[in-house]
C-alpha cells in the first residue's frame, strides 16, 4: 500500500480535529495519526526507504506536523474540559417554579384574636398576666380557701408550696385592680392548665378573662355583655342559657351554656348527652375579692367572666374532639 502524502495527512487530520466535540473523540484522532500505528508514524517509518533527495524535506514537514497536531489536540481537549467546568448544574429555567408554603393561624389563635376584637367594639382593654403564678395570686386573694377542692394535687400542677401554674386567667384581675382604680373594664387572653385530659379537657388550654367595675352595675349588665358577646361570635340565632352555679370570687354566678351545634341539642358525646355545652363562668365580683385589693365596696359593683377559648373553637368551627387543636396535623391545622 502506497504511503499517503503529508499533504494529504494533514489536511485529514485537522479536519477531524475542527469536527471533534468530545475529548473521547479527540484521544481517538491522537491515536489515528499519532498512535504507534498511526499514519504520521507510518509515514516517519517510511523516510528510510524515500529517494536520498526526498528524506530531508519529508522527515522535516512530518516531524512539524506531528508536534503541530499534538498542540492541536491538546488545546482543544483543554478548552471541551474549561466549557464543562464552567457550565451550571442542570437546571430547567422552564419548569413552573415550587411555591413555598405559607403559615397560617394556629385556630385558636384565630378565635382569640377574633374574640378580643368583639369585646374592644365594646370598650374593653386587654391585661396579662403569669403563667407561673403565686397562690395568694390564683387561689387566696380570690377567696379561694386552703381546703377548695380546686387546689387539690388532682387538679394543679405545683410548682411549689405557694407557686402554680396558674389554673384560670382570674388572677389577672387581682393583678390588674392592684394597680388600677374604677371604672375598669378589660379582658385578660391567656394560657391556664389543669391535670385534666379527654375529648372536651386537655392539660394546656386558654381562657379569656372579663372583668367590669364601676358604680352601679348590675348582673342586667353581665347579661347584656355576654348574650351581645355570644350573638356576635356566633349568630343571633344562637341559644345560650345562664346556669345557676358557684364560685367563691363571685356572688351570684352563673355558667353560660350554648347549645351543642354538633347534634342542635339532641345529645351527643361533645355535649355528654345534655344538648349543652359550658363555655364560661361567670359573676357579680365577690365583697371579699374586692376588699383584698382596696376597693370600697359600698361604692363599687361590678362582674366578671372566664371563658374557654378551645370550647368556642369547637362549637364555631365544629370540631368534635377538643384533643384535635394540640396534635400539630398540618392537614387539619391549614384549614382554618
Ligand atoms: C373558671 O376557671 C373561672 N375562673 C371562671 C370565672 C371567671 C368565673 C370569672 C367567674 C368569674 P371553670 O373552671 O368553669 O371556671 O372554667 C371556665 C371555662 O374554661 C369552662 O367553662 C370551660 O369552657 C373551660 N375549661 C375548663 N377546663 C377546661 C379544660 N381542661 N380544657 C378546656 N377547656 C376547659
Ligand atoms: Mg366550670
Amino acid at each position: 500500500m502506497a504511503p499517503e502524502s503529508i499533504d494529504g495527512i494533514e489536511e485529514q487530520a485537522l479536519k477531524a480535529i475542527e469536527g471533534a466535540d468530545t475529548e473521547e473523540k479527540l484521544q481517538d484522532i491522537k491515536t489515528e495519526y499519532l498512535g504507534r500505528k498511526g499514519k504520521i508514524t507510518l509515514f516517519l517509518r517510511n523516510i528510510p526507504s524515500l529517494p536520498p533527495e526526498e528524506k530531508p524535506v519529508a522527515g522535516k514537514k512530518a516531524n512539524l506536523l506531528k508536534n503541530r497536531l499534538e498542540q492541536e489536540i491538546s488545546d482543544k481537549i483543554q478548552a471541551i474540559e474549561e466549557a464543562v467546568s464552567a457550565r451550571p448544574a442542570d437546571i430547567d429555567v422552564t419548569l413552573p417554579g415550587r411555591k413555598p408554603k405559607t403559615g397560617t393561624l394556629h385556630p385558636i389563635t384565630k378565635i382569640q384574636k377574633e374574640i378580643c376584637s368583639i369585646f374592644f367594639k365594646l370598650g374593653f382593654q386587654i391585661a396579662e398576666g403569669p403563667e407561673i403564678e403565686a397562690d395568694w395570686y390564683n387561689f387566696e386573694a380570690l377567696n379561694i380557701p386552703k381546703h377548695h377542692p380546686a387546689r387539690d394535687m388532682q387538679d394543679t400542677f405545683y410548682i411549689s408550696d405557694s407557686v402554680v401554674l396558674r389554673t384560670h386567667t382570674s388572677p389577672i384581675q387581682i393583678r390588674y385592680m392592684e394597680k388600677h382604680e374604677p371604672p375598669i373594664s378589660i379582658i385578660a387572653p391567656g394560657k391556664v392548665y389543669r391535670c385534666d385530659s379527654d375529648i372536651t379537657h386537655t392539660p394546656m388550654f386558654h381562657q379569656i378573662e372579663g372583668l367590669l367595675v364601676d358604680k352601679n352595675i348590675s348582673f342586667g349588665d353581665l347579661k347584656g355583655i355576654l348574650e351581645s358577646f355570644i350573638h356576635n361570635l356566633f349568630d343571633k340565632q344562637t341559644s345560650l342559657r345562664f346556669r345557676p352555679s358557684f364560685f367563691p370570687f363571685t356572688e351570684p354566678s352563673a355558667e353560660v351554656d350554648i347549645k351543642c351545634v354538633m347534634c342542635r341539642g339532641a345529645g351527643c358525646r361533645v355535649c355528654s348527652n345534655t344538648g349543652w355545652l359550658e363555655v364560661l363562668g361567670s359573676g357579680m365580683v365577690h365583697p371579699a375579692v374586692f376588699e383584698n385589693v382596696g376597693y370600697d365596696t359600698s361604692v363599687y359593683s361590678g362582674f366578671a367572666f372566664g371563658m374557654g377559648v378551645e370550647r368556642l373553637a369547637m362549637l364555631k368551627y365544629g370540631i368534635d374532639d377538643l384533643r384535635k387543636f394540640y396534635e400539630n396535623d398540618y392537614r387539619f391545622l391549614e384549614q382554618f
